[in-house]
């Protein structure tokens, strides 16, 4: 067979709509993106799409037996990292059970499974981390995505992959939810202040960066961990910054603050962030610089605003 066949799941998050975007453009792929609602939210794209609650296991069973990947990419997540913690039940559900579901069908139908995971199963203290750090998680999310990883692999030997990744950001069509990056621009664009911690530090990812690195795991059929991310580690504040100064935004609404002014319900490791030096010499995977990234991200956001 010339070709793979690729589940997507979760295809109308922001990872979801832009690993559509890539693999279904690539000749290398036979694409089918599922997602929670009837329709998709992303316009374009040649592939096939179903509707899916992964959380559903008669309904993934059907998914499976109709279309029998050679590979599924789980890009759905329960990704609201406070309203984890008080909605333990579903989170569970959606990043931990549902993804031992998938696994047990990858099993059966001898598919393999990229399960994208977090930089949040990290404690934070020793950033940046590599693939065989060892992981300490400090909030319920953290705990839910670890028991994921824990679940995908028993896709069977050599069946899973661990793609983790870092703040992610990027544009998409109708996002149910923001990405640090755009909610900086939107709110420094309506002349309101941004308060945002200088103690926490990260590898920022430009979702077609993550979606680059996810293709070719898939292309190789590359087996275990791997860490893609940015390259370069940033304060939140810092990070903000860059984004006013990309777009041309008023730096002085951004408000230095650090972590113990700001309080919310999920504690956040203070220092992550990856070295993808494995990525880079396994896959050639070729993160943007953030000065680069934030340049393509306002031209898709212009067209995105012109195609509406
Ligand atoms: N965004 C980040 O900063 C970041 C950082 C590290 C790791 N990650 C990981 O990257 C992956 C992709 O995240 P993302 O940034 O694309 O987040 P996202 O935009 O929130 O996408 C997640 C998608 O999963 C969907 N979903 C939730 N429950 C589902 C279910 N039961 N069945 C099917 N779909 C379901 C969500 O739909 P609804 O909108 O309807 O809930 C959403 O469309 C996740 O594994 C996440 O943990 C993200």
């Amino acid at each position: 067979m010339l070709y793979q066949r690729v589940l997507i799941t979760g295809a109308n998050g922001l990872l979801g709509q832009e690993l559509v975007r890539q693999m279904s453009s690539r000749p290398d792929y036979d694409v089918l993106a599922t997602a929670r609602e009837d329709e998709p939210k992303f316009s374009g794209g040649s592939c096939g799409y179903v509707r899916l609650d992964i959380t559903d296991e008669r309904a993934v069973s059907g998914v499976f037996q109709d279309f029998s990947p050679d590979v599924v990419v789980n890009c759905a997540a329960f990704t609201q990292v406070d309203r984890c913690e008080s909605e333990r039940k579903t989170c569970w559900q959606v990043n931990a059970d549902a993804v031992n579901t998938l696994a047990k069908q990858c099993l059966t139908f001898g598919s393999r499974i990229v399960q994208v995971s977090t930089d949040f199963i990290f404690d934070g203290l020793e950033g940046p981390y590599k693939e065989g750090d060892r992981p300490n998680p400090l909030s319920y999310y953290g705990r839910s995505k670890l028991a994921g990883e824990n679940a995908a692999r028993r896709a069977g030997m050599e069946h899973w992959v661990i793609a983790r990744t870092v703040l992610v950001f990027g544009a998409g069509e109708n996002l149910s939810r923001s990405n640090f990056v755009l909610w900086v621009i939107e709110q420094l664009g309506r002349g309101e202040s941004v308060r945002v911690v200088t103690d926490q530090f990260r590898t920022p990812t430009y979702a077609p960066d993550l979606a680059q690195g996810i293709e070719r795991i898939v292309r190789f059929k590359k087996q275990g961990v791997y860490h893609i991310s940015g390259r370069e580690l940033f304060s939140i504040y810092e990070l903000a910054i860059a984004v006013a100064e990309a777009f041309d935004l008023d730096t002085q609404l951004i408000i230095p603050t650090d972590g113990s002014e700001f309080t919310q319900p999920a504690f956040r490791p203070p220092r992550t962030g990856f070295l993808v030096l494995k990525a880079e010499t396994e896959l050639g995977y070729k993160p943007h610089s953030l000065k680069d990234a934030l340049h393509d991200l306002s031209r898709r956001l212009i067209a995105l605003e012109e195609a509406k």
